[in-house]
């Protein structure tokens, strides 16, 4: 089995699936967690699975911050610390609050709930952190935010999203390029914290869906374990980011939230034109990796070539030196070169 990232932040869920008084539950990393949003406005993350008898907490509902368990009442607040008994009697000396579910770090920002999973004692500043944009505020909302499930494992949904060699055969519109007008492309390359970065250039002259932005737009795009893309597309003083992450719900299930933000006005016009280009590209590539299933069934051997797919060996390479770095207790090294690629797509 190919090793999940565990003491990781994840992207859990938009902010606007979290409702207060309302229950969320989502498997993740094969563990059942459930989400509700406390009467302060905090998100609040359990285990959901009831301590006395195993019945998921979601059946139940939240009464003044507390989930109240659907079998016999027992209360938990967002802390997973057991607050009521109701079968205890007055002379019943039982301390309830010794009883603990399991709960979980919560960072919102930007719209989105992040969720971190792994051990409670895990210093969680030596960890990839969520991306921050720096000209948003921290609870800016995404302009559009689609949420998608691959049937597979989360390594070959991020090396099919960071792959620039199946643009010209998956991604074949009329809005955005054929087979026909494929280009030698050279990018440079670099190391950033947990990651790699294609550095800041002009995008393509065949990646026709820059043009709505007008004026002379860069781009520069960001991958840090373990499996979040932010490209950040500057026109002028204006941006525009597409963050993609990656969180496997389970072995062979991975959820892909996109959000796009953008700080240039008039885009508003476009909303429409761009969420359904964003919709339809995330649909090419899952049925991609929805095709590909068909034949991992039989547990082909696999190839991974220079240099369109060296963004794919370092993925796996991060991924090791993560598990390596905690296991041998030293600093995380990060195995990514300065170096320029070169394919053609
Ligand atoms: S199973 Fe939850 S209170 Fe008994
Ligand atoms: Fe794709």
């Amino acid at each position: 089995m190919q090793e999940v990232l565990k003491n990781q932040w994840y992207l859990a869920v938009p902010s606007t699936k979290i409702k207060a008084n309302k229950i969320e539950t989502l498997e993740i990393l094969g563990e059942p967690i459930l989400f509700f949003r406390d009467s302060q406005g905090v998100v609040q993350a359990i285990k959901d699975i009831c301590p006395h008898r195993g019945i998921p907490l979601h059946f139940g509902r939240i009464v003044q911050d507390m989930v109240v368990c659907p079998y016999h009442g027992w209360k938990f607040d967002g802390a997973g610390v057991c607050r009521e008994i109701p079968s205890l009697t007055s002379t019943q000396k039982l301390d309830c609050t010794k009883i603990k579910i399991k709960s979980y770090p919560i960072k919102e920002m930007y719209g989105a709930v992040w969720i971190f999973i792994g051990d409670a004692n895990f210093d969680q500043s030596l960890t990839p952190q969520p991306p921050i944009f720096a000209d948003l505020p921290l609870d800016a909302k995404p302009e559009i935010c689609e949420v998608v499930e691959f049937p597979c494992h989360i390594d070959h949904a991020v090396i099919g999203l960071m792959d620039p060699a199946h643009g010209p055969y998956v991604h074949q519109s009329w809005f955005w390029r054929s087979s026909k007008s494929s280009y030698e492309k050279h990018k440079s390359f670099g190391p950033v914290d947990y990651g790699f970065r294609m550095k800041r250039h002009e995008p393509s002259k065949n990646s026709k869906a820059y043009k709505i932005l007008g004026g002379e737009p860069t781009t520069e795009i960001t991958f840090r374990l373990p499996g979040t893309r932010v490209e950040h597309v500057q026109v002028g003083k204006k941006s525009f980011y597409s963050l993609t992450a990656l969180m496997p719900l389970t072995e062979n299930r991975t959820q892909v939230v996109q959000m796009v933000f953008w700080t240039i006005p008039w885009l508003i016009l476009a909303k429409p034109f761009i969420r359904s280009f964003g919709h339809t590209f995330l649909g090419q590539d899952l049925d991609a990796v929805t095709k590909q299933q068909v034949g991992l069934k039989f547990d082909p051997s696999l190839m991974l070539i220079a240099d369109a797919d060296t963004q794919a060996k370092w993925y796996y390479g991060l991924k090791k030196e993560w598990s390596d770095h905690l296991k041998d207790s030293r600093e995380f090294k990060n195995p990514v070169p300065d170096t320029v690629l070169s394919w053609r797509s």
